[in-house]
């Protein structure tokens, strides 16, 4: 693992952002908790995304659709066959399965053991609904968020009274029994999906691909993304999922190398042909103009939550020699920056008493904490030298720290230090919510 890889998830864990899942018990399945800075960081992105695909889009709505659904779907869609599989060897001592590329002479590279011949590993997830587990029970947690938005297309079209192009997008849960979960949060089972599912004439497939290529890639650089860090790859024939006619994914320069933070897809006719076919249901576009009814083909914009959020940690993520403060000589350690977009900070404000043994400056500071939280996600924090706690709050990326002193108690003021520049400035307590509103939220 790389140092900044280490640096990373420490202080994921450290500070409240990222738990491994069931870590009393040893873990499990590589899966990841998200804590009250991580939780607050998602529903950010989370926002964001829902807020530029509907608000900042004509043409979009919203749908969220279940993750059981009715097994026949997972056959429709093609994913219950060879397309969705890694092909694996399985040791006969150990059970534990690898891809090919990771096996020397047929030996298991965990404890030498005898290996079978490869074959494909489904990636669904299996489960059971209803008291009896037969055959007719088993369904699959989805794989991606998409097909509820498939299997929904006439629903939506018919009730919100859309014409072609249009757009459905979701966000939700999806999971995939990875054979090789790795790189902390970047592939594991269970994950988040934003994705956008874009309806239109197959003749405007081409422009639409490039449209929302264009859109996607811009709304990471617009959110701070270093654009050296990101690339859009375009996948050759050979690689691209099953369904996908074209399809360029969207990658960041992790400390571990190049990874799909998101893909955009050509899906033609992919989807909406296979589940006509299999639920028996015409699911043509029928364009009253025109008198044209055909399969509205799909441009498919897919990005991951987790692999998101691990993107921008990793790109605000910044290492001060020394320390910031430059005014005091005494040799600082290493100092840990933040520097996420006001967006997706997970904490805006944090509230500090100069300190903390003198209860008027406590009070005072408790005051304006109860005054700020209707309208911040914001701390109040009272131990450690005030020097200390700035250190702590760019370490998570507060946007604004203001400080309670002895002159607030005088003149009904204090003082408001900003992240990025470190500069102070002096505000009255009954101007700083609409000063701090003026600043994060516009
Ligand atoms: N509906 C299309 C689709 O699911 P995908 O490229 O398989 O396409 C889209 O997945 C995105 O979902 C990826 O770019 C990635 O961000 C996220 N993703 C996929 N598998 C993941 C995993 N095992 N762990 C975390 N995120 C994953």
């Amino acid at each position: 693992m790389t140092d900044l890889m280490s640096k990373i998830i420490s202080l994921a864990k450290r500070r409240g952002f990222i738990f491994q899942s069931s870590e009393i018990y040893g873990g499990f399945s590589s899966g990841y908790d998200f804590g009250p800075l991580g939780v607050e960081m998602k529903r950010n992105l989370k926002q964001l995304w829902w807020s530029e695909m509907i608000k900042n889009h004509d043409n979009i709505v919203g749908l969220d659709a279940a993750i059981l659904m009715n097994p026949k779907i997972w056959q429709a869609s093609g994913h219950l066959t060879a397309g969705f599989a890694d092909t694996l060897a399985e040791c006969k001592e150990c059970h534990k399965r690898f891809k090919e590329e990771e096996i020397k002479n047929n030996i298991c590279p965990e404890c030498g053991g005898e290996l079978t011949k490869p074959r494909k590993f489904n990636l669904m997830m299996k489960t059971f609904v209803g008291p009896v587990e037969d055959k007719a029970s088993a369904t699959y947690l989805r794989a991606e968020t998409c097909q509820g938005i498939y299997v929904n297309f006439e629903n939506v079209l018919n009730s919100m009274r859309l014409r072609i192009p249009f757009g459905i997008c979701q966000i939700g849960k999806a999971f995939r029994n990875e054979i090789n979960p790795k790189n902390f949060i970047f592939r594991t089972r269970e994950f988040e999906q934003m994705e956008m599912q874009w309806f239109c004439h197959p003749k405007e497939t081409d422009k639409f691909f490039e449209f929302w290529k264009t859109e996607r890639i811009k709304w990471y650089e617009n959110l701070g993304i270093k654009k050296e860090n990101l690339r859009a790859v375009e996948i050759p024939a050979k690689e691209r999922a099953h369904y996908a006619k074209r399809q360029v994914d969207i990658e960041y320069h992790f400390p571990f190398g190049w990874g799909e933070i998101e893909g955009i897809h050509n899906r033609g006719d992919w989807d909406l042909s296979n589940h006509s076919k299999y639920c028996g249901k015409d699911l043509r576009y029928f364009d009253k103009e025109t008198e044209e009814k055909y399969f509205p083909h799909i441009v498919e914009t897919s990005a991951g939550v987790e692999r998101s959020l691990f993107a921008f940690l990793v790109d605000s993520y910044q290492e001060v020699k020394g320390g910031r403060t430059k005014t005091t000589k005494s040799a600082k350690e290493i100092e840990i920056l933040l520097k996420l977009d006001k967006r997706i900070s997970p904490i805006k404000v944090v509230v500090l008493p100069l300190v903390r043994n003198k209860p008027e400056l406590v009070k005072k500071a408790k005051e304006v904490y109860g005054l700020l939280k209707p309208y911040f996600i914001c701390q109040y924090d009272e131990t450690g030298s005030i020097g200390r706690r700035y250190r702590r709050a760019d370490e998570i990326g507060v946007l604004y720290a203001v400080t309670i002193d002895f002159d607030s108690l005088k003149q009904n003021d204090l003082t408001v230090r900003n992240r990025d520049t470190m500069k102070q400035e002096r505000i009255k307590i009954k101007e700083l919510v609409e000063f701090l509103k003026e600043k994060i939220e516009r």
